[in-house]
Order: structure tokens, then sequence, then C-alpha cells
């Protein structure tokens, strides 16, 4: 082939994701998000944001929280290997273009719609709104709408709970591409992982913070060892000698999401399953494993948080990097909307 000034190299295909900064990440961040984002930073133009705005959303007056966690899961972003040469790790309010597509797509959500939100809803729910809901709060999909669409994101790995607000994305984005009369945002789709979300280890449907059932990455030697011992298994399961359930078996479910060795662990089903195998003998073999893949995590970030500067660093390079990437697009839609105001 001739290289002429026409010739452009095929650009990788963007992917978007994020998390709120609302607290250290876990074991369930780390099953369900982090490793992939690991591997498709090989493949993907990544981008990876903080989402400090949207915690801010059931979080004003908490502004410390907020402030410190974006420093903190930036480093556990690191420290499981997200590479700032590969992937770019941005502060969601150091890119303001957001906040003004935010405002423009606001116009074309109504209040019924984003009141069925089911994720939302759910929320609301649990944060005991009631009537009392932050317009902010209930508008989030919208922000994260703008998150998406600033970015041309074609691919957003998410969990489960967040597919209704790519739908949401995609709805607003077509909305916005027809009232500007030329397709200028793209359209996204999730990527959800293949392991469903893990339980915490008391059993209980989610890891979270508030529920004190998780496993940080940060977590010592000790915090690891008392969590596997506390660890859920199956309580009809009294005597060694007695057949063990391996479903909702807290204990397995880890094994299944981190043991790399599948036929063992296929073993030690059957041999719980048929009984004689007792708890601590599986609960070992689970340590064993989440001591060893935490271990260089944890030295990782020890490593990190005796250089913080550079991390500070990172992040201030990487959200000029993103904020350069949506005014692009805010730019776009501006000059479509009449809003670029040239003769000014
Ligand atoms: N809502 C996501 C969460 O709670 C965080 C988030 C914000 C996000 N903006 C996003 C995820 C854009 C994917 C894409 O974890």
């Amino acid at each position: 082939m001739i290289l002429d000034n026409s010739f452009v190299l095929p650009q990788k295909p963007v992917i978007l994701t994020g998390d709120r900064p609302t607290g250290p990440l876990h074991l369930g961040h780390y099953a369900g998000s982090l490793q992939n984002r690991v591997t498709f930073q090989e493949e993907y133009k990544q981008f990876v944001l903080i989402a400090d705005m949207q915690a801010l959303t059931d979080n004003m007056g908490n502004y410390a929280k907020v402030r410190e966690n974006v420093v903190e899961v930036a480093m556990d972003y690191l420290a499981v290997g997200i590479d700032p040469e590969k992937s770019t790790i941005f502060i969601q309010s150091k890119v303001p273009e957001l906040a003004e597509l935010t405002v423009l797509f606001l116009n074309l959500v109504s209040v019924a719609r984003l009141e069925r939100n089911p994720t939302v809803k759910e929320e609301i729910r649990l944060r005991g709104f009631e009537r009392d809901i932050p317009a902010g709060f209930l508008s989030y999909p919208v922000s994260q709408a703008a998150d998406i669409a600033a970015f041309k994101a074609r691919y957003v790995p998410v969990g489960e709970d967040q597919l209704p607000m790519i739908e949401q994305t995609n709805e607003i984005v077509r909305r916005m591409n027809r009232s500007l009369g030329r397709d200028v945002l793209v359209e996204s789709e999730a990527i959800v992982p293949k392991v469903g979300r893990l339980p915490g280890i008391d059993g209980q449907a989610k890891m979270s913070k508030s529920l004190g059932n998780g496993i940080v990455l940060s977590a010592s030697e000790d915090d690891i060892s008392k969590a596997v011992k506390q660890m859920f298994t199956d309580p009809g399961h009294l005597r060694v000698e007695d057949p063990g359930q391996v479903e909702g078996n807290v204990v397995f479910t880890y094994l299944d999401a981190f043991d790399q060795d599948v036929a063992f662990v296929e073993d030690l089903k059957q041999r719980y399953r048929h009984g004689g195998l007792a708890d601590s003998i599986v609960k070992r073999r689970l340590e064993d494993c989440l001591q060893a893949m935490l271990k260089p995590i944890r030295n990782r970030r020890a490593a990190l948080e005796s250089d913080r500067a550079a991390v500070l660093e990172m992040l201030r390079k990487h959200s000029l990097i993103a904020r350069e990437e949506a005014a692009k697009t805010l730019s776009e839609v501006r000059r479509e909307i009449g809003l670029d105001y040239y003769f000014l």
C-alpha cells in the first residue's frame, strides 16, 4: 500500500466505564469489573471514570468522603494493573463538558421516564428518599448518559444492575441525533461480565461497605484470614460426614470466581456434595488462593501510597486528555445546535 495523506490507522473501539468514589474497592469489583479492564485495555481505547459528581448526587455534605476516595479508587485501579500507559483514568468533575452535555440531555428526558428507571427506583427505596428525592439523584442516569456519549463509547462494561442506564443512554443519544439531524453521537452496548455479582462473605446478595461483609483489595493478610473463617457455608452441613450444599455456599462461589484450577474445584465440589469434606479444608484452599491473589495488589498499593504525588499527577494529566476528548464531542453538538456563536 502506498501511504498518502488520506490513510488513517483504524481506531480502536472506545470503552468507557467507571465507579463512584464512595469507598475502597473490594473483591466484588475485582471479579466483576477490574479484571476485565486489565484485559480490555490491550484491545480498546479505554477510559476509566472516577464518578465524583455522580457520587455527590447522594453525598451532598459528605464532601471529604468523596474527595478522599477519588485518590483511593485511583490507587486501587493502578494496584490491580490498570495501566496508565494504556488506559485513561480521569476524574468526572475535571471534565466540565460532561456537566454541560448533561444539561442539554435533561431536555430530552421526561421526569416520568426517570422515575421508571428500575435501578434508580430501587436505589431511592434503599436510601429512603420517599418524596424528597434530590433532582440530581433522580437524573443521574442522564449525567451517566453524558459520560458515555461524550466519549462516543462503543462499549460500556457494567454490572447487570446498570443495564437500564445503557438503555436510557441510547434513548437519549437517538433523540439527540434526531434533533440535530445528524448522527453526532454514537449508541453503545453494555458488556456484562459472565460472573454474576459476588455475594458478601455473609451470603447476602451484595458485597458492600455499609454491610461490612466485603473483603477490600487492600485487606491485610489477617483481614483475609478472618473473613474466610467467618464466611457463610452450608448451614445444613453440621458434621463433616454430612453431604454438603455447594450452591449458595459462599466459599465455593468465591472459588469459582478466583481459583484458576477449575478441575480441582470441581473435585472439591463433588467430595463436598458427597459428604466427608470439612468446611475448614475448603476454606483453607480459598484462603491460600485469596492470599496469593491479593498480596501483589497490596504491595503495589503500599508503594503507590508512599508516592501519592505521582498518582495525583497521573490523574491531572489523564483528566486533561479526557477533557480534550469530551470537548471535541461537545463542540460538535454545540455547532449543530448553533450554540457556537461564531460571530461573537
Ligand atoms: N453508575 C456507575 C456505578 O455506580 C458509575 C458510573 C458513572 C459509570 N458513570 C458511568 C459506569 C459511565 C459506566 C459508564 O458504579
